[in-house]
């Protein structure tokens, strides 16, 4: 059996991701309730703003199962905002810390609840992050989110040292999804063109068709993370494998 961990899970690629994972058994951690008819073994509701509250209830999300030794287990981080959309010259000091907390402690609250409640856990362990190509490239207006995506690159890196000297058998890595379809680009569309001098680009990825079906993308995450080679790469993207 295999148990996926997973957040982003009510829409976008998170959701594409539990649609094509039927015959996993997934555990669900998303701010708003699932409201389509994807199949969820457990649902956990926790708003990343609420670090705190996430912080209680890691014990309970990772105690959901019981794995067996030929079990897998899989932490797939999705979720993530790209919010607020401001010029540094206007950014809004709490707004980006929601960015922060969403797309950086989470994730990273995450990876330490699956790292210490599978010490012991003898069989294939893996996690993987979805970052942006605005973690490497700096963008007008996207100050906390290109910031914040470097960053949970970084614990990715730190990740992967951690895994090999602790011996944890834990096999991690950063996915690059491309622009996809989704709600995220929705936002990034209705940005204020003062703020986000690159509107105009993003409105015609949309009339160009040129952003991706989460589906597909979805399809691609899947084959990275579940590759027998997984992890031997400290990155993937997805145009690799589109
Ligand atoms: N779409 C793109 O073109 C694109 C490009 C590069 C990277 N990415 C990355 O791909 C991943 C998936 O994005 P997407 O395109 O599927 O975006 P999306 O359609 O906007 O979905 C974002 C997901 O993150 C969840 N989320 C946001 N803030 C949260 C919070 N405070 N607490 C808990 N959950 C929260 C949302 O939950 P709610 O429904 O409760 O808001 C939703 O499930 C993200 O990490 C994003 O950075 C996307």
């Amino acid at each position: 059996m295999r148990y996926v961990f997973l957040t982003g899970t009510n829409r976008g690629l998170g959701q594409a991701v539990a649609n094509l994972l039927k015959d996993d058994k997934i555990i669900s951690i998303t701010r708003s309730p699932i409201e389509n008819n994807t199949v969820i073994h457990q649902s956990f509701l926790t708003d990343f703003n609420d670090i705190d509250t996430l912080e209680n209830s890691i014990s309970d999300i990772f105690s959901a199962i019981e794995p067996s030794n030929g079990d897998e287990v899989y932490l797939l981080n999705v979720a993530g905002t790209v919010d607020p959309v401001q010029s540094l010259g206007n950014l809004n000091g709490s707004e980006m810390l929601d960015n922060y907390k969403t797309n950086v402690v989470a994730p990273t609250l995450l990876i330490k609840g699956f790292i210490n409640r599978f010490k012991d856990f003898k069989g294939t362990k893996r996690i993987l992050t979805v970052t942006s190509g605005a973690a490497v490239n700096g963008i007008e207006g996207w100050g906390a989110y290109c910031s914040s995506k470097a960053a949970i690159n970084m614990v990715h890196e730190v990740l992967n040292k951690e895994n090999i000297h602790q011996e944890n058998n834990i096999k991690s890595a950063i996915f690059y999804p491309g622009v996809i379809d989704t709600g995220m680009q929705e936002t990034i569309r209705s940005s204020d063109i003062n703020e986000f001098p690159n509107l105009d680009r993003f409105k015609e990825y949309k009339s160009n068709n040129a952003l991706a079906k989460a589906e597909d993308v979805a399809a691609a995450l899947i084959k990275v993370v579940t590759s027998d080679d997984f992890g031997n790469q400290e990155s993937y993207n997805v145009k690799d494998y589109l």
